[in-house]
């Protein structure tokens, strides 16, 4: 019963979805737990770059199963309009993509209130406007509607009809429109219509998977750092991102997981507001984000750059339980002299190497570096350990040191050949 989470170990963004997509080759089914359509997750193959926001990235592999779960704020318009996307570059997934009935609907009032609360909260958070925040809010509340209900037209005619007397009180009260009932009916009855195949008991389709030894892979969403209770509060999603979510946004014990792979870029990036320690400072930003490309594959926006903090990894290895780790974009560092690590942090005349969770303390907290000596040899070519510059081995060694968990994957590019792979991809 081979089970495997696959988390981002930073801020998101670390590439996870090419590991995802690796991983998937040699598994059976793939499932996404957390998050919603603030996702972007982008596999470059054959040249031609894929992006998943919702449907996970392994379903690129033919006959792979795909599987949203409980988890899950599912957006039903996003949802097929992804699904229509990925079917017209030839992906289909009709027939291999099941949604837990259980996951929470992403509803229009839930994107506007995303808006609305981020115009009106003190400190913004940069979200992506997808519905996240509200969508998790009302499930917590106890007013949330989920994909279930859609599937029985009274229960969520009556579901809907309750939650927006509230929604539009809370909107009018920000000098927003209500909206209309009717129009929000039939444009879910369209979705209904079109999701009802999709549907089904995702906990009890995992779970028998594994009991026939099938191999699962959970795909997580977002990062360490953005997670609801571990990340940077208030500067997170409203998810566990972490790999516990694997199990509680699934309904698959944690006695079936067997190994967790945490996602590292080979420097540090954040997109969205809060403490970034490592950021680069002044006209070195700008640059290195436009070298890198760094631009949020859902909303576009200039990621924050900055180098390695292994702190902060070395953390999300401690409350994710990381058996392996796979560093991503080395290519990106070619060229650069010294190549710096964060390896603690100063805070009030201190060090400590410790991570803070706290964005108060950690917005205070500045990087103690190590530096190594950079390289220029060919990154990118290299298909093996030994093909790598020495300079590159070495800061690869480095990472895995500090981290407290063995690279077992390397990646140099954004295709898939570009990859160098340590360890056995499935044990
Ligand atoms: P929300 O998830 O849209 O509520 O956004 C909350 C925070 O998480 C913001 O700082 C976003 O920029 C960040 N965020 C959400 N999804 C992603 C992602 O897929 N990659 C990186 N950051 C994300």
């Amino acid at each position: 019963m081979p089970a495997k989470v696959v988390v981002g170990a930073q801020w998101g963004d670390e590439g996870k979805a090419k590991v995802v997509d690796f991983l998937s080759e040699s598994a059976d089914l793939v499932v996404r737990f957390q998050g919603g359509a603030n996702a972007g997750h982008t596999v470059v193959a054959g040249g031609k770059e894929f992006i998943f926001h919702l449907v996970p990235a392994g379903v690129l592999h033919p006959g792979k199963v795909g599987v949203i779960g409980n988890g899950v704020v599912v957006d039903p318009e996003a949802l097929l309009e992804e699904m229509d996307r990925l079917e017209g570059i030839g992906v289909k997934v009709d027939g291999r993509l099941f949604v837990s009935r259980d996951a929470h609907l992403v509803m229009p009032y839930h994107k506007v209130l995303d808006r609305v609360m981020e115009e009106h909260r003190g400190k913004r958070i940069g979200t992506t406007g997808k519905g996240i925040g509200p969508c998790y809010r009302d499930k917590a509340g106890r007013v949330g509607i989920r994909v279930g209900d859609l599937m029985d037209p009274d229960v969520f005619r009556a579901k809907l009809h309750a939650a927006l007397d509230v929604h539009n009180r809370i909107l009018s009260s920000y000098g927003e429109p209500p909206l209309d009932e009717g129009e929000i009916l039939s444009q879910y009855r369209r979705f209904a219509e079109r999701m009802a195949s999709l549907v089904a008991d995702t906990s009890l389709i995992l779970n028998r998977a594994l009991d026939e030894g099938k191999r699962v892979l959970f795909e997580g969403a977002q990062g360490t750092l953005l997670d609801l209770d571990h990340g940077t509060y208030p500067f997170v999603t409203s998810s566990n991102t972490t790999a516990g979510g694997a199990c509680t946004g699934t309904g698959v014990g944690p006695t079936r997981i067997d190994e967790v792979v945490g996602v590292a870029k080979a420097y540090t990036t954040r997109v969205g507001e809060g403490p970034l320690p490592t950021e680069f400072e002044g006209e070195m930003e700008e640059e290195m984000r436009r070298r890198w490309g760094e631009y949020g594959a859902t909303t576009g926006r200039g990621r924050r750059c900055g180098w390695f903090d292994a702190v902060a990894v070395r953390y999300a290895a401690r409350v994710n339980g990381f058996t392996s780790l796979a560093l991503t974009r080395l290519d990106s560092l070619e060229g650069m002299d010294p190549v710096k690590i964060c390896v603690a942090y100063e805070y009030d005349g201190r060090i400590t190497e410790e991570f803070p969770n706290s964005a108060e303390v950690l917005g205070r907290c500045r990087p103690v570096y190590e530096e190594l000596p950079g390289w220029d040899g060919p990154t990118s070519s290299a298909r093996s350990w030994e093909e790598l510059p020495e300079g590159a081995r070495a800061y690869v060694r480095r990472i895995g040191e500090l981290v407290g968990a063995e690279v077992v994957l390397i990646s140099v590019g954004r295709e898939r050949e570009q990859t160098i792979v340590l360890g056995e991809p499935w044990r």
